[in-house]
């Protein structure tokens, strides 16, 4: 039998899905030393590997087949736009993709004035602006504490993950407008799917199973799908 392997999105989507394999029998007690530096971890006995990837990454080593199978954010599969089939909605890592920005650029949303988006989502945004909204914007791609952007004048408004709002609230914005519902999802290789499709049929069905008898994901905070350690 061939090794399954995993692409896990590192932080705590992939401390979530390993908690979540741990009650289907599915262990690899590596993974839990915290000072490790390892990124790939093997269950010999099951014939699975793990591996920790950079979000943004996840679905390059699933649609080039180093995966078989990933777990990642909404969020970053529409921002990659890969081809590979998204299997199911894990059900944690709930957040929202929002315009967020100060109280008073949304006057200049709702007139579609041609305004500054700042994003690490640069075609979400785009999708969102150009061709839900119809409204032509500057968009400028950030990596990351995106929130400053309004605040020292670079944008007017971000597009951006909210989980608790305690990062806008901290900084002084709101949400705008709301882009869309976000949670973990489970990524499929287009050929993994058809060449190893009993076992990974199986595993959707169980997971599937544990999810319907609520999986609590109490046991470790989950978080956003950004999947930081906060
Ligand atoms: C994410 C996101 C927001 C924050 C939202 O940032 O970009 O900044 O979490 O969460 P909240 O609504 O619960 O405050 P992340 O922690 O990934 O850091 P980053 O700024 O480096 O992207």
């Amino acid at each position: 039998m061939r090794y399954l392997t995993f692409a896990l999105a590192k932080g705590r989507l992939a401390k979530t899905t390993m908690a979540m394999f741990e009650q289907l029998g599915i262990t690899c007690e590596a993974m839990k030393d915290k000072d490790t530096r390892k990124l790939i971890f093997v269950n010999e006995e099951k014939k699975l590997k793990f591996f920790l990837a950079k979000a943004s990454d996840v679905p390059t080593y699933v649609e080039y087949g180093a995966a078989d199978i990933g777990v990642v954010g909404e969020d970053t599969i529409l921002e990659e736009g890969r081809s590979l089939y998204e299997v199911m909605d894990l059900g944690f890592g709930r957040c929202r993709m929002c315009v967020c920005g100060p109280v008073s650029a949304r006057e200049k949303l709702q007139h579609g004035e041609l305004i500054r988006v700042a994003s690490k989502y640069p075609h979400i945004a785009k999708d969102y602006f150009y061709n839900k909204k119809f409204q032509t914007v500057e968009i400028i791609k950030l990596n990351g504490s995106v929130e400053l952007a309004p605040i020292v004048g670079l944008s007017e408004v971000i597009v951006d993950i909210v989980e608790t709002g305690s990062t806008l609230r901290a900084n002084g914005l709101e949400v705008l407008e709301e882009i869309c519902d976000l949670s973990a999802r489970m990524v499929v290789n287009q050929v993994s799917l058809k060449m190893e499709q009993e076992r990974i049929r199986r595993l959707i069905q169980d997971l599937r199973a544990l999810k319907a008898a609520k999986f609590k994901s109490t046991i470790i905070d989950a978080g956003n799908v950004s999947g930081k350690e906060k």
